[in-house]
């Protein structure tokens, strides 16, 4: 039976990709990952150098917005291509950047794929861990609670889960950024958190939120908050 590989490529840094991920990906034939409308997208970028040449790649285009109707399709094609070389026996790498299962679009494939193949699923180094990692932030010690939010959420909801833990890291912070400044200088929190862009790769950033709301928040950026 073929087998459909869910592969955490980490969060930039080529280093921070698994000894499995690297064996995994020397022996599968076709390999698929998520991509903008053009260009080959982060989780590719950060495999390429073990990418062999002449293997199959099925990158699953999608605008990269909030527009769930072209991801929808993407993952419906792209699950679709995957089951069809699935079928013909050829194990699929799905790589995902960070870890597959954490917003991770892998989810999306296997709850389209479920029942269809064998899946394995290789953990990645995650992007909380890289950001705490470049900010040399404890993320919890002893009896604290983390919590791993999108800022997305409404202002009051943000607060509430906030003040209900000693860390909170913020996903897809981007333009987010002020209201996330409200809500901190509401608890008094203001100055524990850190802005962190890019994590692991060449061009990282750790900036207060006043930094970062000057220079402009990106897609790629987490907030760490602490207590
Ligand atoms: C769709 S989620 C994917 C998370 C990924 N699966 C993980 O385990 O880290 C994308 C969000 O993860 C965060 N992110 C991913 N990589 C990052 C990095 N290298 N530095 C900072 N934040 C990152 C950002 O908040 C971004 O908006």
């Amino acid at each position: 039976v073929a087998k459909l590989y869910g592969i955490g490529v980490g969060p930039g840094d080529p280093e921070l990709l698994t000894l499995k991920a690297a064996r995994i990906l020397s022996e599968v034939l076709v390999i698929a990952y998520p991509a903008p409308l053009e260009g080959q997208g982060l989780a590719r970028t950060i495999a390429e150098y073990l990418i062999p040449q002449g293997v199959t790649e099925i990158p699953l285009r999608m605008e990269m917005t909030l527009n769930r109707q072209s991801a929808n399709a993407a993952y419906d094609a792209g699950a679709d291509e995957i089951n069809r070389q699935l079928r013909a026996g050829n194990d699929v790498a799905f790589l995902c950047e960070g870890d597959p299962l954490l917003f991770g679009s892998f989810i999306y494939l296997m709850e389209r794929l479920h029942g269809h193949a064998e899946i394995e699923i290789v953990p990645g180094v995650s992007s909380p861990m890289a950001a705490a990692a470049a900010a040399h932030f404890p993320l919890a010690t002893q009896d604290e609670a983390v919590l791993l939010i999108p800022a997305t959420h409404g202002e009051a909801e943000l607060e509430r889960l906030i003040a209900s833990v000693q860390t909170a890291c913020l996903f897809k912070v981007g333009r987010h950024l002020e209201k996330i400044r409200r809500v901190l200088a509401k608890l008094g929190r203001l100055d524990k958190a850190h802005y962190v862009e890019r994590a692991s790769q060449a061009d990282q950033k750790v900036l207060s939120l006043d930094e970062a709301i000057e220079k402009g928040g990106i897609y790629f950026a987490l907030v760490l908050v602490g207590s």
